[in-house]
């Protein structure tokens, strides 16, 4: 160790001294006190110096490693994984993941000319802009100065009507004061990690998940653990085994075209989620973005249709197939937290446009939402089977995702011994952008996936993209794979 370290314990706590100890260890490693692939004191060692069990000690560095944090060599002891301690200098501007630059904020700046299958913003081409113009000058005509004035923290009144009886449609049963209007999705999500999280708390998300969730429970302190995300939703095995041990405050999930997966949960992974989490005191976190763009006959109902017991907090945003710039979504917030809720509100903007909100919310009573989402289904979904067609056609076998049957990304996994962030670079050569699958994750761990999004690729470009991209890939595959951690065995004679 670099510095000598003083670790408390505390004996009384609810929680389990060797998740405890874990906490003290996985911050250490982050601050960086232990280097990479040091050696950690031994069990004997540690567990004298606590004044606890060996079987504390193992448990805590079984959970390190599970984490990602450490590993063992037999018979020698635990070490600290290399890259465990830069962990939030990744987050700062300019910092480098598996050898990805990352901008402040999580942008990147793209230069044009540059075929982009990284964002999955719409095309700005596609926004309602003639509707919405007339729509403004009818609130103007209409409300005067009043649409300029502040606004009710939990929104404008009619809004949240119009909402309620949209959310109807859904099957979704909602009441105009359960309704909280947000500056947008990712607004959403901060204020609800302001709302409900202290320090240390610990929340769940999906592995990999949304970057912006991951940012925003990080900036309130929070403990982050990872469920392994699976082609039909959260992995529940280690939900349920994770559940009792961590007692996280939320469980952030997206149950439809997962960003970044692009993967829903099943009909059975959604119910068996509320089931297991009753009794905690938790709360799931559904981030809604994209259910409505499903292109097959299969239904992606949200998880909150499911909600008998008030454990959801819905979060919808309308960017991905309205206006991003707008910014303008809902929340559906279960009873008991509604005050909670509006003071993290208050304290975040106010409130949300006045003008924009009385705008929206004739988009909404004038019928011209619905039929701008089944507009947008439309275009996408044919601009889905070309990606994906193209996909197919020309990339190579080793490389594997799964269809999603709806929604703005296919998900992508190399072989074995070939990375992503190499990959993302000799795409930036070509003038190509994708998203590498690490700036997905909390940890440094799996560089073995991309993510491709069509939304922002004009129909004419997406053929040619995908080959492009499909060149840049066999270039690639036909060189050696390399295995970094794999060393030379030996082979006993007997
Ligand atoms: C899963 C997910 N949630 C939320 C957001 C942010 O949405 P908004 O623009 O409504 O803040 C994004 C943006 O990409 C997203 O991918």
């Amino acid at each position: 160790m670099k510095k000598s370290v003083t670790i408390q314990l505390i004996r009384e706590s609810d929680t389990p001294l060797y998740i405890q100890l874990f906490w003290h260890l996985k911050r250490l490693i982050e601050e960086g006190v232990f280097d990479g692939n040091e050696r950690l004191p031994s069990i004997r060692k540690m567990a004298g110096d606590l004044e606890v069990n060996n079987i504390t000690v193992v448990n805590a560095y079984k959970l390190l490693e599970k984490e990602g944090l450490a590993y063992s060599r037999i018979g020698s002891g635990t070490y600290v994984c290399s890259g465990g301690h830069d962990r939030h200098d990744l987050e700062r501007p300019g910092a480098v993941r598996n050898g990805v630059q990352i901008d402040g904020g999580g942008e990147t700046h793209v230069k044009p000319g540059v075929i982009n299958f990284a964002s999955s913003t719409p095309d700005p081409e596609l926004f309602p802009v003639e509707h919405f113009k007339m729509l403004i000058n009818r609130v103007l005509d209409r409300d005067r100065g009043n649409a300029f004035g502040y606004h009710e923290i939990q929104g404008y009144q009619p809004l949240r009507q119009a909402v309620c009886e949209y959310l109807r449609s859904y099957s979704i049963e909602a009441c105009v004061d359960n309704i909280q209007v947000i500056s947008g999705a990712q607004q959403g999500i901060d204020v609800v990690s302001k709302a409900l999280i202290d320090f240390g708390d610990c929340v769940f998300v999906e592995s990999p998940t949304y970057r912006g969730a991951i940012e925003a429970f990080r900036s309130r302190g929070a403990r982050i653990v990872d469920i392994p995300m699976e082609e039909d939703g959260i992995d529940l095995e280690e939900l349920e085994r994770k559940l009792p041990v961590y007692r996280p405050r939320l469980i952030y999930i997206i149950p439809n075209f997962q960003n970044p997966t692009g993967w829903s949960y099943s009909e059975y992974k959604k119910k068996k989620v509320l089931e297991l989490i009753k009794g905690y005191n938790t709360y799931v976190v559904e981030d809604d973005f994209l259910s409505e763009l499903g292109y097959t006959r299969r239904k992606f109902a949200p998880l909150k249709v499911m909600d008998r017991e008030e454990r959801v907090i819905y979060i919808k945003s309308f960017s991905k197939i309205f206006m991003p710039g707008l910014r303008l979504g809902f929340m559906v917030i279960p009873e008991g937290l509604w005050n909670r809720i509006l003071s993290a509100k208050h304290v975040s903007d106010i409130s949300t446009s006045g003008l924009l909100q009385r705008t929206f919310e004739l988009y909404l009573r004038d019928n011209l939402w619905v039929r701008h989402v089944s507009y947008m289904k439309e275009i996408y979904s044919g601009r889905y089977e070309m990606f994906i067609k193209a996909v197919e056609k020309h990339f190579p076998r080793a490389v594997y995702y799964k269809d999603p049957e709806g929604g703005l990304h296919l998900w992508f996994k190399l072989p074995e011994g070939y990375f992503a962030g190499e990959f993302y670079n000799r795409c930036l050569k070509r003038n190509i952008l994708i998203t590498p699958g690490s700036l997905f994750h909390t940890s440094n761990t799996d560089d073995s996936h991309f993510r491709m999004s069509f939304a922002a690729v004009a129909p004419e470009r997406i053929e040619q993209g995908v080959i492009a991209v499909a060149g840049v890939l066999k270039e690639y595959l036909a060189e050696e794979p390399f295995f970094p951690y794999r060393t030379d065995g030996y082979s006993p004679f007997v």
